[in-house]
């Protein structure tokens, strides 16, 4: 079978389609027959690492995992002898980020864990949108003690034209909230068609200096000092980022916490995030069922050209998400 491997980190160019013998699922796993994947941020985080500290974890010098790809969605095709949740010809779709293999690929093989059924109408590159980027913003927009939005709250969502920050503004709105979405100067237009009731050029305006205040904040790709970004919140108000370079990661992660216990502002990294948890995946698959939330796909690509996908989204060009089909 074919299947996007990388062997070192670098850029994009580093991943190669190569050919591996398809495997057989072992105990409770189950083999899936790709018919889309979708890239994420943290795809091109794990070739390049970012935060770099992440090496500890995924490789030191090289990636322990030479997948590329988290969002799947497929064909069960066979079955472990120990799987019950599924049978062969079930549609399901999946995060990757827990299990050792590639989304970019003709067929996974993994727990059965990964998977939940793609409900009855859904296509497979609308359900291969999903998994990663969709349960990022509804996580990102709850705190761990359950603390979520609602009806009125200002909502800002930091970086709202990558793949999670559309979801993002998609929710709030769906929620009631009025929602200011940072962009691009670029992507001003596509940011206005999600729904966002106010959009920001990143370039011309900054957010934490226009005495706003925001009763929430959701950051995809930190830009800004914590001590900023306080200044943004209103009283009770919470600030969740999810990802960026090493400091700002750190800063959040450290001085977050130390900072909230002054005053009655919440600021931090998403430490709480579960991937591809099963009440959050109902709650999506409520909202892009109803047509609540509208997943939007930018551009399609075969296998054979995984490097000028992960190279589009890389570059930062993609509105939406972008489909990769074996
Ligand atoms: N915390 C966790 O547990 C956890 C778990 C999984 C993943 N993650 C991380 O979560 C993040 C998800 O992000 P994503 O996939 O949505 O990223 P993305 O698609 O790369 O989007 C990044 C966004 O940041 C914006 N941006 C770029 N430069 C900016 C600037 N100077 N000021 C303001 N905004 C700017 C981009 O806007 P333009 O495109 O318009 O320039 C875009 O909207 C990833 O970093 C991933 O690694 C975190």
């Amino acid at each position: 079978m074919k299947v996007a491997l990388k062997d070192r980190y670098g850029p994009p160019e580093v991943v190669a389609v190569g050919e591996v013998e398809r495997p057989i699922p072992e105990a409770n796993r189950v083999l899936v027959r790709v018919r889309a994947a979708s890239v994420n941020r943290a795809d091109l985080d794990g070739l390049l690492p970012r935060p770099s500290f992440v090496r500890l974890f995924i490789g030191l010098r090289r990636p322990r995992n030479r997948g590329v790809g988290l969002d799947v969605a497929g064909i069960v095709e066979a079955v472990g002898p120990e799987a019950t949740r599924f049978k062969v010809g079930d549609p399901v779709f999946g995060d990757l980020s827990l299990f050792h293999d590639g989304a970019f690929a003709e067929y996974v093989c993994v727990s059965e864990a990964a998977f939940q059924p793609i409900p009855a109408g859904m296509s497979f590159e609308v359900a291969a949108t999903l998994p990663h980027s969709a349960i990022l913003a509804v996580q990102g927009l709850r705190r761990r003690d359950g603390r979520t939005i609602g009806p009125g709250d200002r909502v800002l969502v930091d970086g709202a034209s990558g793949n999670v920050g559309p979801f993002a503004v998609q929710i709030a709105k769906a929620r009631g909230a009025e929602v200011t979405g940072v962009c691009s100067p670029a992507k001003v237009d596509f940011v206005r068609s999600l729904g966002a009731d106010h959009v920001l050029d990143y370039t011309t305006v900054d957010y934490t200096r226009t005495g706003k205040r925001y009763d929430w904040i959701i950051d995809t790709d930190s830009h800004h000092s914590l001590i900023a970004v306080r200044r943004a919140l209103a009283p009770g108000g919470t600030y969740v980022t999810l990802g960026g370079t090493a400091s700002p990661i750190l800063a959040a992660l450290l001085l977050g916490p130390l900072l909230s216990r002054f005053g009655n502002r919440r600021l931090g990294l998403l430490t709480w995030w579960a991937p591809f948890r099963a009440e959050d995946v109902a709650t999506v698959l409520e909202l892009v069922g109803t047509g609540t939330v509208r997943p939007v796909i930018d551009r399609r690509y075969p296998l054979a050209e995984v490097v000028g996908a992960l190279r589009w989204v890389n570059d930062g060009h993609a509105r939406g998400k972008v489909i990769i089909e074996p």
